[in-house]
């Protein structure tokens, strides 16, 4: 949480760091606030959207420089309030700090501050740092040493950017455990949370590792770690395009998002597949065919798309697959054996508690697995190998084309495996290879039904609760539709397994009830599918109101659905891909209906960088 964005070059650093915060806002949206150095260090900071930011800069313009840092809030210690906003000045109001993290260890230090004399201005954890760099400043005259020296008494996990009137031309940053990236000009360099921070500005980028600390100027890049030994930052270059961090048209990134999915699938898949048969980079036929257990591990979304990936590994590699949420798993004691994969699933890949998962799962000898949409991202880089889903950029907070990425990239990693350990036989894998290469165009029909879902969505505005079932690959769907429910419009969603109604979740169905049920295909003689139509009945007979996702044609549940939302006549495993399209389009239509901003969800943040 927390977009953290730093500027050195001839350019005026307002405009790119309000630039940078723009692509960034969608790591939290509590406040925002800039420091800039010219003759002297000045700052402004406002509670709120980075609107009322810029808002403030009209009224109370700045003295514009060369050098500057610009932060967004997601607040954590302190509430959102102008005060707790950062930048944090010190020093007199020679030096400016931004943060991203938690300093777990923030008490006593401030304690320790104040009993020399130290005056605070705000609740927050992060003025502590700026406090601690002003006063190892006076006793280095070195920025970069001073904010070495602070580092190593710090808890928990931070980025820090620091400036300092008496180097003007100078950012320096530290990062533990929160994100930091460089971005390489001509004349001027930049650092940020992500790429999107610069993309405007660069495609040349340099991964900063843990515990490091890095000093730009306009032509020098030098980076450190915690102890000063000098460290060889990793080049990469960006290829996210400028303009996909932006609107584009849309009325929303989260509708531009939506209508991106057949792409996102489609960049997944382009490259990993070769005539009929699948490649995933870093990986040997051997160590495919050697592993005999996958653990997923993954928050909210990224965990559904686990569960999604875990039916058909498990169908098509015959192997053992458990999906559990980052959290849980690290507070426990797994079982891991020598050749069990841990696969991470992360669009942002900086979330804290799938980032701390990896990292317990490689301490316990685990081979681990980086399924994420973010280059230069942690969780990636603290893993041993990476899937990149080609999602592109997601600005929405709410998750949409990068959940069917990362159900792309699972189904490849498991047709990858069965292949390699034999268990999917070729005429199944060109198949679902075949499957997934049409799957792009599949989804673009299910979109032309967008007008119709939004008229759905207006007409039930005021609906305060929906349940929403599913089987086999429909429950995760249920699950994932719930989310979004909930996240964009505020209101009560519950997904179920469709099995799992009469044993307790059916007596919350009354007259009225709003259940959308995703049916699965009539086709497969394996379907589930008269199953789901008798639940369709059982809930139907108590009054509920039903909104079915069925194949198109699919007769048998017409009679007992109050709407149909058809989708396109596909294999099993890719049905789960086309059913959640119109759950996103409807999620993010009943929040609009309710004059909700979609892209901006209450409470939220995207990049969960806290635990
Ligand atoms: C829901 C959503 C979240 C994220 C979760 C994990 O729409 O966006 O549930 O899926 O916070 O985030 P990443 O994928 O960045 O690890």
């Amino acid at each position: 949480m927390c977009g953290i964005v730093g500027y050195v070059g001839p350019r005026g650093s307002e405009a790119v760091l309000l630039g940078g915060l723009g692509r960034l806002e969608y790591r939290g949206y509590d406040s925002a606030g800039i420091a800039v150095i010219s003759d002297s260090l000045e700052s402004r900071k406002r509670s709120g959207k980075l609107q009322q930011l810029r808002d403030e800069l009209v009224a109370n313009p700045i003295h514009d420089g060369h050098t500057g840092i610009g932060h967004t809030r997601w607040a954590t210690h302190g509430a959102p309030n102008d005060v707790n906003a950062h930048p944090h000045i010190a020093d007199g109001g020679k030096l400016a700090l931004i943060h991203n993290g938690i300093i777990e260890n923030f008490s006593e230090l401030k304690a320790e501050l104040l009993n020399v004399g130290v005056e605070f201005t705000s609740e927050t954890d992060s003025e502590v740092a700026a406090h601690l760099v002003a006063r190892a400043y006076r006793q280095t005259g070195n920025l970069t040493e001073a904010l070495r020296a602070v580092v190593q008494r710090l808890d928990g996990a931070f980025t820090l950017l620091v400036v300092h009137e008496d180097e003007p031309d100078v950012v320096v940053g530290a990062r533990r455990n929160s994100p930091l990236v460089i971005g390489l000009g001509e004349g001027e360099n930049f650092l940020g949370s992500d790429v999107a921070a610069f993309v405007e500005f660069t495609r040349n980028a340099l991964a900063i590792g843990q515990d490091q600390i890095v000093t730009i100027t306009r032509d020098t890049v030098s980076v450190i770690d915690f102890d000063g030994n000098p460290v060889e930052p990793e080049p990469f270059e960006v290829t996210w395009d400028a303009s996909a961090a932006t609107k584009g048209g849309w009325p929303s990134f989260m509708a531009k998002e939506i209508s991106e999915e057949p792409q996102a699938v489609a960049d997944t898949i382009r490259g990993r597949i070769k005539g009929e048969t699948v490649h995933i980079d870093g990986f040997d036929a051997k160590t495919l065919a050697d592993i005999d257990r996958i653990i997923i591990l993954g928050c909210g979304t990224a965990a559904y798309s686990g569960l999604v990936g875990k039916y058909a590994i498990e169908q098509w590699a015959r192997i053992p697959v458990d999906v559990e949420l980052s959290h849980e798993f690290r507070y426990r004691e797994p079982v891991l054996g020598e050749h069990t994969l841990v696969v991470s699933v992360s669009q942002s890949g900086e979330t804290m508690d799938t980032l701390m998962a990896v990292k317990y799962a490689r301490e316990m000898g685990a081979r681990t697995l980086s399924i994420c949409n973010t280059q230069g991202a942690t969780i990636p880089r603290e893993s041993d190998d990476v899937i990149y889903t080609h999602a592109g950029p997601e600005v929405a907070v709410a998750s949409t084309k990068a959940f069917v990425a990362q159900v792309t990239a699972l189904y490849l990693l498991g047709l990858a495996i069965g292949q390699a350990n034999g268990k999917v036989d070729a005429a199944t894998l060109a198949t679902v290879v075949r499957d997934l290469e049409a799957t792009p165009t599949l989804i673009e029909t299910v979109l032309l039904q967008a007008d119709r879902i939004k008229t759905m969505a207006k007409w039930m505005a005021d609906t305060q609760a929906i349940l929403l079932l599913g089987r086999h690959v429909g429950f995760p769907i249920a699950l994932e539709g719930a989310l979004k429910l909930k996240e964009l419009a505020y209101i009560h969603a519950e997904g179920f397994a469709a099995g799992e109604l009469k044993h307790g979740p059916i007596a919350l169905i009354e007259p009225g009830q709003v259940v959308f049920v995703i049916v699965p295909s009539p086709r497969d003689p394996n379907s589930l599918h008269p199953k789901v139509v008798s639940n369709i009945q059982e809930i139907r007979a108590r009054g509920a109101r039903v909104i079915a996702i069925a194949e198109q044609g699919d007769a048998a549940v017409l009679p007992f659905a109050d709407e149909v939302i058809p989708i396109p006549l596909a294999s099993p495993f890719i049905e789960p891909i086309l059913a959640v399209v119109p759950l996103h389009l409807f999620s993010m239509e009943l929040a609009t209906a309710k004059g909700l901003d979609v892209d901006q969800p209450r409470n939220l943040a995207k990049s969960v960088t806290v635990e």
